[in-house]
């Protein structure tokens, strides 16, 4: 984990709301492993003390890219900066993804809007190629399709208003794969990063088929460095459950560990 000032490289409108922006970072960029995260201050923003993390998207020589949607004040005021402009980062932050090796378990990679960002790292060092299911409300919502065909991954895809893919939960084609699979199932390990009932749909079907999961939580953060207890979740622990820090020991959990709240 280093705290460094960095020069963003370049800034574009990937589609609707959503921008990639790619940053010179050459200390950090070798350390970052997928499912990792950047915790970063957005310098121009007023109250620019509170950090916003971003999963981190991709990483080629000296940068590291985020892919983000604007949602808010400091996603709004960094869509407007430029090339050449600084922020500071601390990154590579979390406990990310476990990688597949060559020869293991099939995964079945689920994203839901902006957690394709971080799925694509993950699937790019990934040696055993695998599914890639995507979900979203509308066609602007379906991101890196053409990136993850590029780099040998079958992608699934459903929209909610049906206009790309499949009409319906990103679920939906999961559990017919699932369900309908030429191979054995238990070859199948799930990776999942989303809106936490997507989160929460995709844990209930790894613990039906009886199939691994890891699950990327998305919490509100603070400190993003495990010190202000912002971001905790309830894991199971012994008999019973202990809190644990999403910003340190996730945000990638085991989801048989994950107790979910009750809805
Ligand atoms: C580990 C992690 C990785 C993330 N990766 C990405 C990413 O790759 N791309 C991306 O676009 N976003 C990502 N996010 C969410 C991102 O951090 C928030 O969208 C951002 O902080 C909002 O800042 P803002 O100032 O624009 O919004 P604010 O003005 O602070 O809030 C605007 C709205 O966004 C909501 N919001 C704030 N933080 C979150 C959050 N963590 N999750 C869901 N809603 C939130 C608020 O409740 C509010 O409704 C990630 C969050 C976490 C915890
Ligand atoms: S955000 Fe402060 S402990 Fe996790």
């Amino acid at each position: 984990m280093l705290e460094r000032t960095v020069t963003i490289v370049s800034q574009e409108r990937d589609a609707d709301s959503y921008f990639r922006l790619v940053l010179k970072a050459p200390d950090i960029a070798p350390l970052i492993q997928p499912g990792q995260f950047a915790h970063v201050r957005i310098l121009p923003l007023k109250d620019a003390l509170l950090r916003r993390p971003f999963s981190i998207f991709q990483v080629t020589g000296d940068t590291f890219s985020i892919l983000y949607k604007t949602v808010g004040k400091g996603t709004e005021v960094l869509s407007r900066m430029r090339a050449g402009e600084e922020l500071s980062v601390i990154a590579p932050l979390g406990h990310g993804f476990t990688v597949s090796k060559a020869g293991g378990e099939i995964p079945l990679l689920v994203a839901g809007g902006y957690g394709m960002a971080a799925m694509f790292l993950l699937a790019q060092r990934s040696p055993q190629k695998g599914i890639v299911f995507v979900g979203g409300r509308r066609r602007v919502d379906i991101l890196c399709e053409k990136e993850f065909a590029a780099i040998g991954w079958e992608v699934r895809v459903a929209t909610e208003d049906g206009s790309h893919g499949e009409k319906g939960l990103v679920t939906q084609p999961l559990l017919a794969e699932i369900q309908n699979s030429k191979f054995k199932i238990q070859n199948y390990k799930l990776f999942a990063c989303g809106p936490t009932p997507m989160l929460k749909a995709v844990g209930k079907i790894a613990e039906d088929f009886n199939l691994p999961a890891e699950l990327s939580m998305d919490e509100h953060m603070c400190c993003g460095t495990g010190v202000c207890l912002t971001c905790v979740i309830k894991v199971k622990s012994g008999d019973g459950w202990e809190y644990q820090r999403t910003c340190t020991e996730g945000p990638v959990f085991d989801a048989r560990q994950i107790v979910w709240a009750v809805s």
